[in-house]
């Protein structure tokens, strides 16, 4: 399985637009890599592809992913839809900038539909646009990919819903994690880019995969309260939703005991000192076996 990472940030990108704070000048003065939004792209066969979450910046990572340029038809493209994590803006925006295509289809908890069916109403404006598939992933039900060469399990991961949709009636999960085999390679992919707390049997998802990708948003639950007022993680309607990476109780912390499986950390907020390379929270990222990607990186699991 090919597995192209086409963005590592968190919401708003890094740097993010409105912000000022040290790192987001770092990255636009170029002392830091700029990085898109977080969103992957799978193949088994090389042939099919489909994109994992459709970040805002989709039209630039596809057009910096050669796997995924149109062809040799006029309008062929490898793209076959998308899988859906989340429902929050930043892992759905960039199904509208896919319009053009037609025949796609996109996979994702009936929570995460009903979201975009009522309280963002983006599946309404899409389906005039192209013959959209949509298809509801039931928790732990396996289904098939890229003719049957890759298998997917939606496994629930949280409930954190986006802000837009607090009105919406349906019940979660709202987040999930992909678990992803090639049935040729044997390879398997953990993707979990939203996580609030480590649930049991993440552990076990872990250690039965060669590559993890994890919600590394955050490295300490203060890091949002000067920008936002919200904390990443503490208790109470005004937090983040996401597990910090440092920490007794951290993720870090956590990913130390799979010393054997490639770790990987992505969604990384532009607040996260961990985007630069001389920090000390990169540092202890980096002693624990985890790593920070850069946008464009390859795996072939
Ligand atoms: C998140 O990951 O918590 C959300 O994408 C936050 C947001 O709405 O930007
Ligand atoms: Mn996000
Ligand atoms: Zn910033």
């Amino acid at each position: 399985m090919k597995v192209r990472i086409l963005g590592t940030a968190a919401g708003g990108g890094a740097p993010q637009w409105n912000c000022a704070c040290e790192l987001c000048r770092g990255a636009r003065a170029g002392d830091l890599p700029s990085r898109t939004q977080d969103c992957l792209a799978i193949s088994g066969t090389g042939q099919e592809w489909y994109l994992l979450n459709a970040s805002p910046d989709i039209r630039s990572q596809l057009l910096a992913t050669p796997e995924l340029a149109p062809g040799p038809g006029r309008r062929d493209t490898p793209l076959r839809g998308v899988l859906l994590a989340t429902a929050e803006l930043d892992h759905v925006l960039g199904l509208v900038m896919l319009r053009e295509g037609s025949g796609l289809s996109v996979w994702a908890p009936s929570a995460v539909l009903a979201a975009l069916a009522t309280g963002f109403g983006i599946k309404g404006v899409l389906d005039p646009y192209g013959s959209w598939a949509w298809h509801e992933v039931a928790a732990g039900k396996a289904f098939t990919l890229d003719g049957g060469r890759l298998t997917v399990t939606a496994v629930p991961i949280g409930a954190k819903r986006p802000r837009y949709a607090a009105g919406v009636e349906q019940p979660g999960p709202w987040v999930v994690a992909y678990r992803i085999e090639d049935t040729v390679t044997g390879g398997v992919l953990l993707y979990a880019p939203c996580v609030a707390s480590w649930p049991d049997g993440l552990d076990a998802l872990i250690a039965g995969a060669d590559c993890v990708l994890l919600d590394g948003t955050f490295s300490s639950a203060e890091e949002m309260t000067g920008a936002t007022g919200r904390p990443a993680s503490a208790t109470g309607q005004a937090k983040m939703g996401h597990l910090p990476i440092g920490g007794q109780d951290g993720s870090l912390a956590a990913l130390r005991r799979h010393p054997g499986i490639r770790r990987l950390y992505t969604h990384l907020n532009n607040t996260n000192p961990v985007l630069d390379p001389a920090s000390a929270e990169r540092a202890a990222v980096e002693d624990g076996g985890a790593e920070i990607p850069a946008d464009g990186t390859l795996l072939e699991l």
